[in-house]
């Protein structure tokens, strides 16, 4: 009988044992970019959108959006909806009364301490020219409004 409980004390512990190492290994997998959105409607600034509408651009926008492409998808993703190495810009964080687009040109002119979220630093991009991201900017309040984020681009925004 003893032995009978042990047994089955081993064989209770060796399950949990199971269990916690495919949860360890669902969570250490989850390194990609689809899951990572995912991830983004569970975390503390919950009005990440899980996926993010590519919407229509004006003229100016498409010029953003090819030097958004060029200088900025690689942090804050396609569309804007963020990756492992920095923030979605279409969140309600970003909209034009949180960051206006002084906010824009002084980030890309000189960086931004992390002071948000925990992806560290965004470094200076001072290739762009003023005119340049504004354009960026133009395409970035597009996708916010594609995505209800704002209901109408900002009047300070050419677009
Ligand atoms: C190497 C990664 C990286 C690149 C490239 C990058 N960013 Fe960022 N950016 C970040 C991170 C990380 C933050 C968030 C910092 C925080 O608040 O914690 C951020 C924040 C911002 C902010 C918010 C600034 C503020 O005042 O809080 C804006 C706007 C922004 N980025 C725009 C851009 C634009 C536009 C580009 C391309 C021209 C760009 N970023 C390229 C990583 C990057």
């Amino acid at each position: 009988m003893a032995d009978f409980v042990r047994r089955r004390v081993r064989v209770a512990s060796l399950s949990v044992l199971v269990a916690v190492t495919v949860l360890f290994m669902a969570a250490c997998g989850s390194g990609d970019e689809e899951d990572y959105a995912a991830s983004q409607t569970h975390d503390e600034h919950d009005s990440a959108p899980a996926a993010v509408v590519a919407g229509e651009h004006s003229e100016t926008g498409l010029e953003g959006k090819k030097l958004f492409a060029a200088n900025c998808t690689q942090c804050h993703g396609e569309n804007a909806m963020g990756t492992n190495q920095g923030p979605p810009l279409v969140h309600v964080i970003y909209e034009p009364g949180h960051h206006g687009n002084a906010s824009f040109v002084i980030a890309v002119a000189r960086g931004v301490r992390a002071h948000h979220w925990d992806f560290g630093n965004m470094p200076a991009i001072p290739e762009l020219s003023i005119d340049e991201i504004n354009q960026v900017i133009c395409y970035v309040r597009e996708l916010q409004l594609a995505n209800e984020i704002i209901d109408e681009i900002p009047a300070a925004t050419r677009c």
